[in-house]
């Protein structure tokens, strides 16, 4: 009889993410439920239960309304599906205002969630925050550029670093983030340039989203790259899959079958 080697998958943990630097690109991906979470589960380094799905998946305007009970539900779920990538909670708006509120919260993801990390928006002035949480063994992925919590404060989405100036502000950002213990950065909507010396800064990983091709990782929204979500596509988007199209189809076939009595055909009765 063959012995069979069998190939011991374990958990991506932080320390991966941040050798990962400089040697092999990180891919992260959204998910908000174990359905999907499992589809993605042996392919992705990390997962990132974002607050994206309360547009995508809640149907809101933007993602402000998301709540701390709403992101644990979904990472409770992405948990339960995949247990390969790196999982990481994003903290709703207004869940880390201040020191106390980013702990206690923060806390919360990590006794009610498998979740390995949160994600926080917000550079230097939200360094004593990323701190805070890093101080109190709570790890840190950053989120800075475009950052769609500060969409209604900022009046819209702008894309960043278009300007000298603007660069060494998000390298500024970037340097006190990684100075307050975050273990890696999402860097949003910037001009490549602006990715590029971003990533060379510091000595963090980085992932972007629509920031070039320099940054040391990608992350898209999941209903993004398979063509589901319709309402825009940013430009940065590429979609993998006619998602959207190819469910449409099914479904109408499916309505089509039902009202011609095709099915239930004979395979598919007691
Ligand atoms: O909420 C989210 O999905 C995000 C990504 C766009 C990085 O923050």
């Amino acid at each position: 009889m063959s012995i069979q080697t069998k190939k011991v998958l374990k958990r991506v943990t932080v320390n991966k993410i941040l050798k990962m630097k400089g040697r092999e690109k990180i891919v992260m991906v959204t998910a908000y439920d174990a359905l999907f979470a499992k589809l993605f589960n042996e392919s992705v380094d990390m997962i990132l239960v974002g607050d994206s799905l309360n547009m995508s998946f809640l149907g809101e305007r933007d993602t402000l309304s998301a709540t701390v009970e709403q992101m644990i539900y979904h990472t409770r779920a992405v948990s339960r599906g995949a247990d390969l990538p790196l999982i990481v909670f994003d903290m709703p708006f207004g869940s880390y205002t201040n020191e106390i509120d980013a702990v206690r919260n923060g806390s919360r993801v990590y006794q009610e969630t498998d979740a390995q990390a949160v994600k926080v928006e917000g550079g230097r002035d939200r360094a004593n925050v990323i701190e805070a949480l890093t101080k109190n063994s709570i790890a840190v992925l950053g989120h800075i550029g475009l950052m769609p919590q500060f969409l209604r404060s900022d009046g819209g989405y702008r894309v960043r670093g278009k300007s000298e100036e603007d660069i060494l502000t998000l390298i500024d950002d970037a340097k006190a983030i990684e100075d307050a213990g975050a273990f890696a950065l999402v860097v949003e909507g910037v001009k490549e340039e602006a990715g590029e010396r971003i990533s060379e800064a510091v000595s963090i990983p980085t992932i972007g989203i629509g920031a070039g091709r320099y940054t040391d990782g990608q992350v898209l929204v999941w209903s993004d790259m398979l063509g589901i979500f319709e309402e825009f596509k940013p430009k940065f988007v590429k979609r993998y899959l006619n998602g959207a199209e190819l469910i449409r189809g099914a479904m109408d076939r499916f309505v089509d079958d039902v009202k011609s009595e095709r099915f239930p055909s004979r395979e598919f009765i007691y």
